[in-house]
């Protein structure tokens, strides 16, 4: 498995989404993943399963420094002791000492950035996380995190799939040495009906959304595509033995939009 490299954390290059994961489903898909070669798991306070991915991590039986954990914390804990009451809470339902990343999960304009940040970077120095990151940040955020923080950002996880360009948040997480981990990486499975992609996979004997995830990891991007079926969990994974030619890298970066955004989560900042 390789990994991308940001500001000290190496990052494997492909995890498990699970969010709408949950209850004995998640627990076993956590642990199907591990046992199939997975490192990186991804979770958040929001997603209401922490619990059962701290089993599935016990359940794999896989080494606990050969994991990626990462949590994040949601926006009405971002006031400085509610965000440290609320990273022991996701370590106790996790049962983990410590987690490998830990991002804010949306931007909160309600709180100073500066104070959330500030906590951030505490519990990071009071090992309750390797490394800290941002989530559906935008350029001009990146930023002001960038200045604000005390610590070094690892990462932005956005949104990002073959429909919606993100060239601006690539980068300036490049210029700052933090890594871009893909949400939604197959377009919430919509990529699995593209021609283009099933087109190009044929040569390799690759289905679309091996071709999408092998494009992505192909710029030095993490994703963390979710599934609930076991088969899918090695289709996702086994994308390390083909490369795309720069030219089909290109095709496939043709078919961006800036509107190719899927869901308007209600609180999202304004995307530049
Ligand atoms: N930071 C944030 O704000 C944020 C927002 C959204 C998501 N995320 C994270 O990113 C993860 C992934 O994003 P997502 O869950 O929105 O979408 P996604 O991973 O792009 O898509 C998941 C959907 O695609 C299907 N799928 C997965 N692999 C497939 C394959 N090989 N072929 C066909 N269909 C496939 C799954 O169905 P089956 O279950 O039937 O396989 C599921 O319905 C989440 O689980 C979460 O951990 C973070």
């Amino acid at each position: 498995m390789p990994f991308v490299e940001a500001n000290g954390a190496r990052i494997p290059a492909i995890g498990l989404g699970t969010w709408e994961l949950r209850g004995r489903t998640c627990a076993r898909i956590v642990e199907q993943a591990l046992k199939l070669g997975y490192r990186h798991i991804d979770t958040a306070q929001i997603y209401e399963n922490e619990r059962e991915v701290g089993e599935g991590l016990r359940a794999s039986g896989v080494r606990r420094h050969e994991l990626f954990v990462t949590t994040k914390i949601w926006t009405t804990h971002f006031a400085p002791n509610d965000l440290e009451r609320s990273t022991k809470e996701s370590l106790a339902k996790l049962r983990l000492s410590e987690v490998d990343l830990l991002l804010l999960h949306w931007p909160n304009p309600q709180v100073p950035l500066a104070e959330t940040l500030g906590a951030l970077a505490h519990v990071k120095k009071l090992g309750m996380s390797r490394h800290i990151g941002v989530s559906n940040f935008t350029v001009a955020l990146i930023e002001e995190a960038r200045a604000l923080c005390p610590e070094p950002l690892a990462c932005d996880q956005v949104e990002y799939h073959p429909y919606l360009d993100q060239s601006k948040v690539l980068e300036a997480c490049a210029r700052h040495g933090m890594a871009v981990i893909a949400y939604s990486p197959v377009a919430k499975g919509r990529i699995k009906n593209d021609q283009r992609l099933a087109q190009i996979g044929q040569a390799y004997g690759k289905t679309a959304a091996q071709v999408c995830l092998r494009w992505l990891v192909q710029q030095n991007v993490a994703a963390i595509p979710r599934t609930s079926k076991i088969e899918r969990l090695s289709e996702n994974i086994a994308i390390f033995d083909f490369e795309l030619s720069d030219d089909e890298m290109r095709q496939i970066f043709e078919m961006a939009s800036p509107k190719g955004r899927l869901t308007d989560y209600g609180f999202a900042p304004k995307w530049d």
